[in-house]
């Protein structure tokens, strides 16, 4: 059997702009992860691919999957389309401990995850840049129009500072940065948070450019702040970007409340994350107060928190 494991992923700062081309900045989160688990089916003609992903209640054969399955894209980039018919019959399976649409990057990673282990069965590991291109193809059928940002952080592992088509640039934290994690319990596709936001575009691209540019700016803050080791100054930025998340129309009343909840438990900031809508917020905090933030998360409404240290 072949077992391969993808981490899931938080975006500081920079979400929706970056899918028009300003930075962002995301950072690994792994104490969550997806999982995938390849072994040989005896008994199955060969070439056939039995995919089992108990989490999500999916159990079939690729041959029936329709063309739109982002599972099934993901085997085929990884075996060929059509899989070679004498290949060995396989059954995948596939779990994960990232909440789906929670802007915690489970698309993304149960992607990567499967075409770790499918092409380390193979004999044939991907490299990291071919890995994360694969990913970014079953990315646009996730959501249409990816930044890229998801498949990036979560294939190098790593805080990421990202540009559309620009190279991966890392980002290196020079201080630990705690941040805590509460998730809304509204689960909220990305493709439904970037088409509002591409709404809003076509109505008036002039005034949601002006937001974008000035996230962008934002991010810039952020790296030199998180490069230069400032970590205590890193809240505030938290706090005006979600402001212009908010005012790019992603936000929602349970976000803005879990955001109000953290601050008033003595969060240093904080901001939605992902695409929004429904989701998750991160929040800022110094180490010896992540455990209080979150229970006054928890009771505020978050239906799940997670602490987490971003390390140098
Ligand atoms: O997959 P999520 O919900 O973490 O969102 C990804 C971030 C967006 O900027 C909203 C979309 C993208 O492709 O970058």
């Amino acid at each position: 059997m072949t077992t391969a494991c993808a981490p899931g992923k938080v975006i500081l700062f920079g979400e929706h702009a970056v899918v028009y081309g300003r930075p962002a900045i995301a950072v690994p989160l792994c104490e969550v992860e997806a999982r995938a688990e390849v072994d040989e089916l005896p008994g199955a003609g060969p070439g056939r691919i039995r995919i089992e992903a108990p989490n999500v209640g999916r159990a079939f054969w690729l041959h029936e999957a329709g063309q739109e399955d982002p599972l099934a894209l993901a085997v085929h980039l990884a075996l060929g389309d059509p899989v070679p018919p004498e290949s060995p019959a396989l059954r995948i399976r596939i779990s994960s401990t990232i909440p789906v649409a929670s802007g915690l990057g489970s698309g993304a990673a149960v992607t990567v995850a499967l075409l770790r282990a499918l092409s380390a069965h193979g004999g044939r590991p991907l490299a990291p840049d071919r890995l994360s291109a694969l990913a970014f193809e079953v990315e646009r059928l996730h959501h249409g129009n990816p930044s890229g940002i998801d498949n990036t952080v979560i294939v190098y592992e790593r805080p990421v500072y990202f540009r559309r088509g620009h190279p991966i640039e890392s980002l290196t934290v020079t201080r630990p940065i705690v941040l805590v994690i509460a998730f809304s319990g509204k689960p909220s596709p990305t493709a439904t948070a970037v088409a509002k936001v591409r709404e809003r575009w076509q109505a008036d691209a002039h005034a949601v450019e002006v937001l974008f540019d000035s996230i962008g700016l934002l991010v810039d803050r952020a790296r030199r702040l998180l490069e230069g080791g400032q970590t205590a100054s890193l809240g505030p930025l938290m706090d005006e970007n979600h402001a212009l998340l908010s005012r790019l129309g992603v936000s929602t009343p349970a976000l803005d409340g879990l955001v109000a909840a953290a601050r008033a438990a003595g969060a240093t900031g904080a901001k939605l994350s992902g695409g929004g809508l429904g989701g998750n917020i991160i929040a800022a905090a110094e180490p010896d107060r992540a455990e209080a933030i979150a229970s006054a998360l928890r009771a505020a409404g978050a239906v799940q928190t997670l602490v987490t240290q971003v390390n140098p």
